[in-house]
């Protein structure tokens, strides 16, 4: 029995081995070991690789299969999944150098890629997927101009609840907007665009007065913060305060380890969507331990209040410090800088 039970693990250890390998090689190569654009843009191919999948068949695709690689000349054209080639570009050339399926690259990057965002829970990391064989139809990401309504279908056909849509949406806690606005790019949709924390719930809950660049824009919503160059999209908005999302979005905001649980539970799921999880092996071992935080609340960005919220939520909302000083400056780069030629 021992015996048994030993050669197992030494053979799981050896299935695994290939990923300590690759996820060096991607902290050096592609991450550079920070929550960067790189980070961010891996996070993103996650679920729009994962969320090619239908439950009803409305859409073909078999979800966290690779198809975003493997079938890149088709998918990477869908309107849905503009700028997703600079990640599938980066991606790529690891199927060469290193024998694992398009599916597990992807699942598997995103997993380290966000262990580089303080604040960040450790992901679960399982492995197995067979390469797709056909590509995602076009359709199955929602889109920032569509109704929750909307949203909610598409998301209920590819599996998952409405409190799930919500968690796995504290991804964009560590994002930033490329062609929503096509005058500015690198917009972040909070404070704190390199950090995994839960402002972006407090923020997208504050008044929005205006548009950090040209207006008019499909999918883009009024900001608080528009002056310190954040950007807010309308599902957002809309999220936050329709009544069947509101209680999950708010109960996020400054609970940090919520948060953490929350989109770890909701990554796991999305991380296997369309796959058979009796043919996959755990090799979350391969995952970096990520980066410590400090801050563990939320709090108001200087000049704004709980006056400024647009609570939609019936339960009481946390009680949270103002940012003291002059307006908040949001970092361009994870260093901190405000420059963000130091880090492209
Ligand atoms: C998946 O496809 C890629 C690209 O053709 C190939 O390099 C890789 O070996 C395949 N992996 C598996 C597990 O089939």
């Amino acid at each position: 029995m021992v015996f048994k039970f030993g050669v197992t693990i030494v053979a799981l250890a050896a299935l695994c081995c290939v990923f300590y390998a690759l996820r060096d090689d991607l902290q050096a190569q592609v991450f550079n070991n920070q929550c960067g654009e790189d980070t961010h843009e891996v996070l993103r191919l996650t679920f729009h690789d994962a969320i090619g999948f239908s439950k009803s068949g409305k859409f073909k695709g078999d979800g966290a299969d690779g198809s975003m690689i493997l079938f890149d000349s088709i998918e990477t054209a869908f309107a849905n999944n503009a700028g997703i080639d600079d990640s599938v570009d980066a991606l790529k050339p690891f199927l060469k150098t290193h024998k694992v399926s398009a599916g597990d690259l992807i699942q598997f990057a995103g997993a380290v890629g966000v262990s580089n965002c303080p604040g960040a829970p450790r992901l679960q990391f399982l492995a197995g997927r067979p390469n797709a064989t056909v590509a995602a139809s076009d359709g199955t990401v929602p889109a920032p101009e569509d109704s929750v309504d909307k949203i909610l279908a598409r998301m209920a056909d590819a599996g998952f609840t409405p409190a799930e849509l919500i968690h796995l949406l504290a991804s964009h806690t560590v994002a930033r907007s490329d062609h929503i606005d096509r005058t500015i790019q690198h917009v972040p949709f909070d404070t704190t665009p390199f950090t995994f924390d839960t402002q972006i719930f407090l923020e997208v809950l504050l008044k929005g007065n205006s548009v950090p660049g040209t207006s008019g824009n499909v999918g883009e919503a009024l900001s608080p913060l528009w002056k310190e160059g954040e950007m807010r999209l309308q599902s957002y908005f809309a999220l936050a305060r329709d009544k069947r999302t509101a209680c999950e979005w708010q109960a996020m905001v400054g609970n940090q380890k919520l948060m953490q649980k929350n989109f770890r539970t909701a990554m796991a799921k999305m991380a296997i969507t369309g796959q058979d999880r009796r043919r996959l092996y755990d090799c979350s071992e391969a995952i970096p331990q990520p980066k410590s935080f400090i801050k563990k609340s939320a709090s108001f960005p200087a000049g704004t209040n709980a006056k400024d919220l647009q609570q939609a939520c019936a339960s009481p909302f946390p009680t949270l410090a103002t940012d003291a000083g002059k307006p908040t400056r949001i970092p361009a780069c994870p260093d901190g800088s405000l420059d963000i030629t130091t880090c492209l």
